[in-house]
């Protein structure tokens, strides 16, 4: 039992200590959302709440998960679900990346940039000229450093003192 929920059998990165050294070659995978990881992907969302995500976010997202989103996938390091992410849209020219969370206790381990080398793998081999992703103040910088450039700031976007920065990453 993950202890976030009541009712999956996962194995829930948590219940671990600080990943730190060696994720480089620490066994990163990816497999489809289903509804049975709905209860793990919103107890990673209040873990980033409210430093990355405000709490009024919620509803959003577990509309999202409840729309059996197609592409939305769960991140695990070593076998443990550290995350998700989801690359939506209709694989034409523009894609969205959309909710990506990790773990509190996994972050600034190189598991998001092993992401977005997937992400970036996927949106080229569906012929996407660019990727939307609907950024924070804090989360802006990590894109960036994938070329992600900002084209809109919107102050307090999220809620008091959460900004919202729309970036597009051309390809
Ligand atoms: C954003 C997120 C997915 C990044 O994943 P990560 O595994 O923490 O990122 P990485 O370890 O691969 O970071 C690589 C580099 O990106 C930059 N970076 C990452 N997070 C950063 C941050 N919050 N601020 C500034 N730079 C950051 C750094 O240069 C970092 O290298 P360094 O740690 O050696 O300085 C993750 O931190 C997360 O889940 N955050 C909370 C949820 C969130 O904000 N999601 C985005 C919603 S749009």
């Amino acid at each position: 039992m993950c202890g976030k929920c009541c009712s999956c059998n996962c194995v829930y990165i948590d219940d671990y200590e600080n990943v730190s050294e060696g994720v480089m070659t620490a066994q990163i995978t990816f497999r489809p959302y289903s509804s049975a990881d709905r209860d793990i992907c919103l107890a990673i969302f209040y873990a980033n709440c409210p430093e990355f995500f405000a709490v009024s976010e919620r509803i959003d997202y577990e509309r999202f998960l409840d729309s059996d989103p197609v592409g939305y996938e769960l991140c695990l390091y070593n076998g443990s679900i550290a995350g998700a992410y989801g690359l939506t849209g209709n694989g034409a020219a523009r894609q969205n990346l959309s909710w990506i969370l990790l773990s509190p206790r996994t972050q600034r381990s190189g598991i998001g940039s092993a992401i977005m080398r997937k992400v970036l793998s996927l949106a080229k081999m569906a012929g996407s000229a660019q990727i939307h992703i609907a950024a924070s103040h804090l989360s802006a910088p990590f894109f960036a450093t994938f070329g992600a450039v900002t084209v809109r700031e919107s102050k307090n976007g999220w809620g008091i003192g959460l900004h919202r920065i729309d970036m597009e990453l051309h390809l």
